[in-house]
């Protein structure tokens, strides 16, 4: 977990330099007008689709055709049991999957429409834009507040400090922790409590400006009021980025999303909204699972 947070971080954050007017100008860009054009046309649209996508740890075959899709300001909730293939699901989406060694795919992830995994793809430039944030919060202990939350931007972007700073001030705001830490932005980010530290990763991960925000079991280590917070916090940044989320916790899933995936030994079952996965499933493996029969 370490070296995948220490991996993102230490990357250079190509295309920033070119996107340090923040977010009014990023989303004027092309896809993301394209995208608010047909939320506001059709009420959705599929910020990130899969078809076919297969995935193997070595001989190990954990993802079977998956076509799953997500859509554009809105949560799509992941669950199943425990190695049912989530994790490795969204790490197959921002292209973190192929970090592993002897970990390979087949079939195609389409972000706003584009393969992500085409020939000449940056995946730095990838991750960026699909951001991630892990089930531990693993800020820098000995780094402080807001060099933990501008960690993304320091190679790649050489932006001034007081840019830096702003970007920092932007993302700790969004990340609902400003007003818990602006007097103490030079404290070390492991004196925060774990809730605390786990939205400074969220900031974190909103820094560098993605466009998708994957959580992988956001508050799994946390407390229930953490929890809360973190719940009350994707609820907020839906209205600006699409949010993917895995859960093993299904009451979480029924207070956060708006769609849910339900996958089952490294296959989908059935992906639809929310309610009716949990209301009027189709497929009785579903009925099962939300009703706690396994898992
Ligand atoms: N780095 C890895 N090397 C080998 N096998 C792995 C690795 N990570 C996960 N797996 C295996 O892949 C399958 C799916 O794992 P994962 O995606 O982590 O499931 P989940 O997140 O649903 O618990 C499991 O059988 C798991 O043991
Ligand atoms: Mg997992």
């Amino acid at each position: 977990m370490t070296s995948q947070i220490g991996r993102d971080d230490a990357a250079p954050v190509t295309g920033a330099a070119d996107d340090r007017n923040g977010a009014e100008e990023r989303l004027a860009g092309p896809d993301a007008a394209a995208v608010a054009a047909a939320v506001a046309a059709n009420g959705s649209v599929n910020a990130m689709q899969t078809s076919g996508l297969n995935a193997w740890f070595g001989a190990l075959h954990v993802l079977k055709d998956m076509s799953v899709s997500a859509k554009a300001r809105a949560v799509t909730a992941i669950i199943g049991p425990s190695g049912c293939g989530k994790s490795t699901l969204i790490r197959c989406l921002n292209r973190l999957h192929e970090e592993v060694r002897g970990a390979r795919l087949t079939g195609t992830v389409l972000f706003n429409g584009t393969d992500v995994y085409a020939p000449g793809t940056d995946p730095v430039e990838v991750r960026r834009r699909i951001g991630m944030v892990f089930q531990r919060p693993t800020p820098f202990p000995t780094m402080s507040v807001m060099d933990n939350t501008v960690a993304g931007l320091r190679l790649g972007a050489k932006l001034k400090r007081s840019e830096m700073h702003a970007r920092g001030e932007e993302a700790l705001r969004r990340a609902g922790l400003w007003d818990e830490v602006k007097d103490r932005l030079n404290h070390a980010g492991g004196r925060l409590s774990g809730g605390q530290q786990q939205r400074l990763c969220i900031a974190r991960a909103l820094a560098v400006q993605p466009e998708v925000l994957l959580m992988d079991e956001p508050a799994s280590s946390l407390d229930p009021a953490s929890t809360l917070r973190i719940e009350e916090l994707i609820e907020k940044l839906k209205t600006e980025y699409t949010v993917v989320i895995v859960t093993h916790n299904m009451q979480q899933a029924m207070r956060v999303a708006d769609e849910t995936v339900f996958l089952l030994n490294g296959e989908v079952v059935e992906q639809g909204p929310t309610k009716k996965i949990f209301g009027q499933p189709t497929d009785k493996r579903t009925e099962d699972y939300v009703s706690g029969r396994f898992g």
